[in-house]
C-alpha cells in the first residue's frame, strides 16, 4: 500500500503533503521557511513536516516517492539546483541530499515548472496545450506547458519569466542583477516600495495597515490599504500591474500561449493590479497571439504547487516502479 509525498518549497512557506498513489491528498501542512537560519535548518524542517503528514496520513502505507518543487532553475536530470534567488542557495545537489535524507526516490522541478503542471492535471489549465503559469508572491515565477509537457530548456532553466529585464536600470533583484520583474512586481518588491515610502515619512494608510510598524509592512498591507482607496497604495499596485503586464506581452509574443495562469498570494492583491496588468498586456502584445490569449486566475489557488509535486511524483507510472 504505496503513497507519495509532495513538497512546495517557497520562499515563505513550505507546504507539504501525502497522496494517494492517484493523487488524492491524505494529510497536507505548511510551515515557515524561515531562509535566514540556514540550508541544513530548512532541510531539517522540510524532513519534519514529511513525518509529520505522514503520521497523520499514512497509517499502513509505504511512501514510494517524493516530488518536490524548489524556488530557483534546477536541472530536472542531475535535480542541482543552481539558484534560489529568495533562499540565497547556490548550486545545491538537492536531489542527492535528500534521497539521502529520506531513503526514497526524489524527484525534484522548479515550483513555478510545477504549479503550470498542477494548474495543467488539475486545475484552470485542463485541456489546453500551451499555457504558461506565472506566479506573484515571494518572488515571481514561470512555467512553461508547451505541446502539453512541461519545457525546460537545455539544462532546466527555462521558464524564468520573473527574471526577464522590464527596466534596465531598475532595482537590484534577489538574483544579484537590475531590472528584472521580480524586483517591481513580487510581493517583497511592492513590500519594500511601502516601507521606503513609509521610512520617509509617506504611506501612512499602508503603515497603518501593519500595525505601524514598518518592518511589518508586507505586500498584504498594501492590497488592504488600497482596498481602502489610498493613493499611494494603488500607485504601488499600479507600477506593479504595469511591470506584470509588460512581461506578459514579452512571454505572449513569444510562446503564442492559449492561456495564461495567474498564481501566487500577491495576485489576492486584486482589480488594481489585475486591471493594469491585462491593460499593459492589451497594449503591448502583438496582433494574433493576443486575439488567442485567455489569463485567468489559479484555479487551484495555493495549492497549484503542491498539486504539481503530487502529479510530478506520480509521474504518469504505478507507484513502485519509480527508478532510484
Ligand atoms: C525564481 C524562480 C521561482 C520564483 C518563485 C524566482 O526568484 O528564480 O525559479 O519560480 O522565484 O518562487
Ligand atoms: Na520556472
Ligand atoms: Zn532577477
Amino acid at each position: 500500500n504505496k503513497c507519495l509525498a509532495a513538497v512546495d518549497l517557497g520562499g515563505t512557506k513550505i507546504y507539504t503533503a501525502l497522496a494517494d498513489s492517484r493523487g488524492k491528498l491524505l494529510a497536507e501542512t505548511r510551515v515557515p521557511t524561515n531562509p535566514g537560519e540556514g540550508m541544513e535548518a530548512v532541510i531539517r524542517r522540510i524532513a519534519g513536516t514529511v513525518e509529520e503528514v505522514y503520521n497523520s496520513g499514512g497509517a499502513g502505507r509505504d511512501i514510494c516517492c517524493l516530488g518536490m518543487g524548489v524556488p530557483g532553475p534546477v536541472d530536472p536530470e542531475t535535480g542541482v539546483l543552481y539558484q534560489a534567488p529568495n533562499l540565497g542557495w547556490r548550486d545545491v545537489h538537492l536531489k542527492k541530499i535528500l534521497q539521502k535524507r529520506f531513503a526514497v526516490p526524489v524527484l525534484v522541478d522548479n515550483d513555478a515548472n510545477l504549479a503550470a503542471l498542477g494548474e495543467h492535471t488539475f486545475g484552470a489549465g485542463a485541456g489546453e496545450r500551451n499555457m504558461v503559469y506565472v506566479t506573484v508572491s515571494t518572488g515571481i515565477g514561470g512555467g512553461l506547458i508547451l505541446d502539453g509537457k512541461i519545457y525546460h530548456g537545455a539544462s532546466g532553466g527555462a521558464g524564468e519569466v520573473g527574471h526577464m529585464v522590464v527596466e534596465p536600470m531598475g532595482p537590484l533583484c534577489g538574483c544579484g542583477k537590475r531590472g528584472c520583474l521580480e524586483a517591481l512586481a513580487s510581493g517583497t518588491a511592492m513590500a519594500a516600495r511601502a516601507r521606503e515610502m513609509a521610512g520617509a515619512g509617506a504611506g501612512r494608510a499602508i503603515l497603518a495597515e501593519a500595525g505601524g510598524r514598518i518592518e511589518d509592512i508586507d505586500a498584504g498591507a498594501v492590497a488592504a490599504a488600497a482596498g481602502r482607496g489610498d493613493e499611494e497604495a494603488l500607485e504601488i499596485l499600479w507600477g506593479a500591474g504595469r511591470a506584470l503586464g509588460m512581461g506578459l506581452a514579452n512571454v505572449v509574443n513569444l510562446l503564442n500561449p492559449g492561456l495564461v495562469v495567474l498564481g501566487g498570494g500577491a495576485m489576492n492583491a486584486g482589480k488594481p493590479l489585475w486591471e493594469t496588468m491585462e491593460e499593459e498586456l492589451r497594449s503591448r502584445a502583438m496582433p494574433g497571439a493576443l486575439e488567442r490569449v485567455k489569463v485567468v486566475p489559479a484555479a487551484l489557488g495555493k495549492r497549484s504547487g503542491l498539486l504539481g509535486a503530487v502529479a510530478l511524483a506520480m509521474g504518469g507510472r504505478p507507484p513502485g516502479d519509480f527508478p532510484q
